[in-house]
């Protein structure tokens, strides 16, 4: 490889790095031994090879109390973050919500001082039970309407939001088929 050559592979892969941003999938499933559809894409995304870390918060605490700090300082490290949970009551599941009343923490997330967030990429990858036909307005509402206080929630910390990835009617007969296709799109949402 002639000497310019070299310099210009050099500049690339340094571009590239720079330009990749590591991404952490924080995952809140009551019940992830349970699962089939968020375990399928945990799955996908580990087959993926790419560089994603995840952390299970209802695994890790158990007894629902965090050590704030390591979460802090965790989300530190990522400057794109996926929330991934399914659905519960038209809400996330309760342990993520302690998350973020313990972790975003005044002063730290929002307030003075409060600017570790800022700037970073938030979005949320969810599975329903409830099959496409409900979520819309004259039902539950839509995905996007439903997940409007997490933008909100995304957006007064500072971070910006990117949007979601759903799989909606995880139980109906052909939810396999659909999901087998669907993991291409959620790593590619996760990693993009
Ligand atoms: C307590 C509880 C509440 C739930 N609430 C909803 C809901 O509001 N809407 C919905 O579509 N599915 C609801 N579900 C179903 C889950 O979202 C569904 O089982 C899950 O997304 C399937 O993914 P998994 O195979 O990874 O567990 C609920 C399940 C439980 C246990």
């Amino acid at each position: 490889m002639s000497s310019l050559a070299l310099l210009k592979s050099n500049f690339i892969k340094k571009y590239l790095n720079t330009k990749k941003m590591k991404t952490l999938v924080l995952l809140a499933h009551p019940n992830i031994a349970q699962s089939h559809t968020n375990k399928t894409w945990l799955e996908a995304l580990k087959n993926s090879n790419q560089n994603v870390e995840v952390h299970d918060i209802y695994s890790k605490y158990p007894d629902w109390k965090f050590n704030v700090t390591e979460e802090q300082d965790l989300l530190t490290k990522y400057d794109r973050i996926i929330l991934q949970y399914p659905f519960q009551w038209y809400n996330m599941p309760p342990l993520l919500k302690k998350w973020m009343d313990d972790v975003l923490q005044q002063g730290w997330a929002y307030g003075e001082g409060g600017n570790y967030m800022q700037g970073k990429e938030i979005g949320v990858a969810v599975t329903t039970a409830g099959v496409k036909d409900v979520y819309d307005e004259s039902h539950f509402g839509t995905v996007e309407q439903l997940l409007r206080p997490m933008e909100s929630t995304v957006k007064f910390i500072g971070s910006k939001y990117i949007g979601y990835h759903a799989f909606l009617g995880a139980y109906t007969p052909d939810a396999g088929d659909r999901l087998t296709k669907d993991t291409d799109a959620y790593v590619e949402f996760v990693t993009k």
